[in-house]
């Protein structure tokens, strides 16, 4: 198959990385990409928020099936045009991204669909939102309503904090004030094709910047797969999956499709499990990263196979994705400065090194070559990304792969899984 990718980050590259793993081979291009990208794809010159461009490209080039990484694109209407010239891709129109989007519409749709998920305000002017903080007490959540690359949410104890972060989106439009829930968080992967759902593995991802959950959100500084505490809660993986299909995702699914807006890409569940009950944080419309880096390195089943079926329509006659038994363990190199100023420009050394670690892989998030060299280019740089028996061996690996890698200024965690080892 010709498969175009669009997006330039890890989780790009870990969806690029899984197709050339098949056994049949594709020829697979990327745009934008990045420098890791470029070397396991080909790079196109195309800009992928414009629909009619990507559209065009598709149609001259004879691609097989377009798959959308981020949000941006699926917001810009890029699935729809493409949906419109009869050309296979995955991922959402505009109306359906909204899930994403607009937490706002997230909401709505899951109250009409009977799924569960915190309490929630919309609140238009500071009084609001102070009525409503005091209305859920402390620890308080305010979220911006639209796209805000994970820095619109805020989760305090200090209500100062919280109005302040309030003040900062209101000119933009009313913020939601949440119910803070308490519980380990699962992110959970469907693939779509508007009617039919298939789940992907149980990931957990660690939003904040520093080790023991401390500092800002970030996009995600880590994550493994599987979950194996899942199995003491719910019986099973499999009982805890078939549990979020039936009371979350088909619901959705289904509801999405009843307003005339069917679904047709990834479902990203963003769970936390309260004493409760399962309960959705958030929806987004597209693979998590770095989620992606750590299920799709375990998927036994051809990524491509179950992409076009989802595009197609075809998901009930595909067989379900099949996982290996290994855990997978990704740490993200940040640079110095992130999340709120990145210091960018710097060179990466030690990169042959680590990926020469028994079970490691680089997935490349924000890099450009220069000359002979990489440097960094963003706040997120690099996945490294270990698979192993156990998780513990996938740690270690993971651990020593990153500590042979140079980046002046750089950060990571060190606690990537160490609740799981
Ligand atoms: P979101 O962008 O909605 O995924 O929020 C980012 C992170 O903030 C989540 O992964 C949670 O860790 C935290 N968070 C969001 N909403 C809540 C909530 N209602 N209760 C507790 N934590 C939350
Ligand atoms: N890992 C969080 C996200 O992809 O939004």
């Amino acid at each position: 198959m010709k498969i175009l990718v669009l997006g330039s980050g890890a989780r790009e590259h870990a969806i690029i990385l899984a197709l050339r793993s098949e056994p049949t081979e594709h020829e697979i291009l990327a745009a934008p990409g990045n420098a890791g990208i470029a070397r396991d794809a080909r790079i196109v010159d195309l800009d992928m928020l414009d629909p009619a461009a990507v559209t065009g490209f598709a149609n001259e080039d004879a691609v097989d099936l377009v798959v959308i990484g981020p949000e941006a694109p699926l917001v810009a209407g890029v699935g729809d045009a493409l949906r419109e010239r009869g050309i296979p891709v995955f991922g959402p129109g505009r109306a359906a991204a909204q899930l994403e989007g607009s937490k706002a519409f997230a909401k709505r749709i899951m109250q009409a669909a009977g799924v569960p998920t915190g309490r929630a305000v919309h609140a238009a002017t500071a009084d609001d939102v102070a009525a409503a903080l005091d209305e859920f007490g402390a620890p308080y959540v305010v979220k911006a309503d639209g796209l805000a690359a994970g820095k619109g949410v805020i989760v305090t104890e200090d209500r100062a904090a919280a109005l302040a972060h309030a003040a900062a989106y209101l000119p933009t439009g009313p913020v939601l004030v949440e119910e803070f829930l308490s519980g380990p968080e699962v992110s959970l992967f469907f693939l779509s094709d508007g009617d039919t759902v298939r789940a992907l593995s149980p990931a957990q991802d660690f939003k904040r910047a520093l080790d023991g959950d401390q500092g800002p959100n970030t996009g995600g500084m880590g994550a493994y797969s599987p979950l194996p505490w899942l199995a003491d809660r719910f019986g099973s993986e499999a009982a805890f999956v078939a549990e979020v299909t039936e009371r979350i995702a088909l619901p959705v699914i289904r509801q999405l499709d009843a307003e005339g807006t069917p679904f047709v890409g990834l479902l990203y569940a963003g769970l936390i499990l309260t004493e409760r009950g399962v309960k959705v944080i958030e929806f987004n419309a597209r693979f998590g990263d770095p989620e992606t880096q750590v299920v799709l390195p375990r998927l036994r089943t051809p990524l491509s196979e179950l992409l076009l079926a989802a595009a197609r329509g075809t998901l009930e006659e595909t067989p379900a994705p099949a996982f290996s038994d290994d855990t997978a363990v990704t740490v993200v190199l940040a640079s110095e400065g992130y999340p709120d100023a990145p210091v960018t420009g710097r060179p990466l050394t030690g990169l042959d090194e680590a990926a020469a670690v028994e079970g490691v892989h680089l997935a490349h998030a924000a890099t450009r070559a220069e000359g002979d060299a990489l440097v960094a280019t963003g706040g997120r740089v690099l996945n490294v990304v270990a698979l192993a028996p156990d998780v513990a061996t996938a740690r270690a690996r993971a651990y020593d792969a990153i500590d042979r890698i140079g980046l002046e200024g750089s950060h990571h965690r060190r606690d990537i899984a160490a609740g799981a080892a």
